[in-house]
């Protein structure tokens, strides 16, 4: 084994380290998967109906939006391993260790989320349950389209409401612009694909890393049942 960059070592070499590489080993589950592209497609859809004034469209695509944030809360408390927050999230030491080695590109790559990308990830998901229950409060100015808990503010808090909705929602495109940027930065850079895995479930792994512990999925069904019986009953404005 050498111990240069794996930039610097010459491409037989490189080759010859890459077939090394051989055993898949899974790092994200089906429901981690589902949920992201659930997240990215429906917040494009939620993004354009809105400022295109497609507002009823603009409210289902909310609504999957909760559902789905609600579930992947859920599914960091009793998923499986890489998706539990209690395995990612880490304390500051750990964030400044791999930060001040952000520079290298001869890291391996991480097992689930990085000490940084968790950072994103907490904030990402706190941003979009904010933007959505601003909505949910939200007053439109004619009174048609307002939020399906809207009955519960004044039109004047509601209008505030409305406002903040937009604000937080530049703030959270401007975060997962930054989100993307990072996957390209990992992409061109360190020389390391995130989003094959984001789609397959797996990456290459060297046969010594351990495997993740995968949850039921009867678990994430039961859940989900919940969660879309409480996102039913937000929609009706907890009116039945
Ligand atoms: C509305 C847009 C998006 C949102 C809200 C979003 C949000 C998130 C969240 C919350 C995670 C954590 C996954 C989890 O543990 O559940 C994540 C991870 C990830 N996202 Fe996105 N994402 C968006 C768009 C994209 C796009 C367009 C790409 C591809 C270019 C992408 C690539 C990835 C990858 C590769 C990961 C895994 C990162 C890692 O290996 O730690 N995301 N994203």
């Amino acid at each position: 084994m050498t111990s240069k960059p794996f930039h610097d070592l010459s491409k037989a070499y490189r080759m010859e380290l890459a077939h090394a590489y051989t055993t898949d080993l899974k790092v994200w589950d089906l429901p981690v998967r589902i949920m992201h592209w659930i997240l990215a497609i429906a917040i494009g859809v939620c993004w354009w109906t809105g400022a295109n004034h497609q507002l009823e469209y603009h409210f289902y695509s909310g609504y999957v939006i909760l559902w789905t944030v609600l579930m992947r809360l859920y599914w960091g408390l009793v998923g499986s391993s890489t998706a539990r927050f209690s395995n990612f999230v880490r304390g500051p030491k750990a964030i400044v260790n791999y930060a001040s080695a952000l520079h290298r590109r001869d890291t391996p790559p991480s097992h689930g989320h990085n000490a940084l990308g968790a950072i994103a990830i907490i904030i990402m998901l706190g941003l979009v349950l904010t933007v959505v229950i601003l909505g949910l409060f939200s007053v439109d100015v004619d009174g048609f389209y307002s939020g399906a808990l809207s009955s519960y503010v004044t039109f004047e808090q509601g209008r505030h409401l409305a406002h903040l909705h937009q604000k937080w929602l530049d703030v959270l495109l401007w975060v997962i612009a930054l989100h993307i940027a990072a996957v390209f930065f990992y992409f061109i850079y360190k020389q390391q694909n995130l989003v094959g895995p984001m789609l397959s479930g797996k990456r290459p792994g060297d046969g010594g890393e351990a495997e993740m512990k995968i949850a039921p999925l009867s678990r994430f069904a039961i859940g989900g049942v919940i969660a879309a019986a409480l996102v039913w009953a937000v929609s009706n404005g907890f009116y039945f």
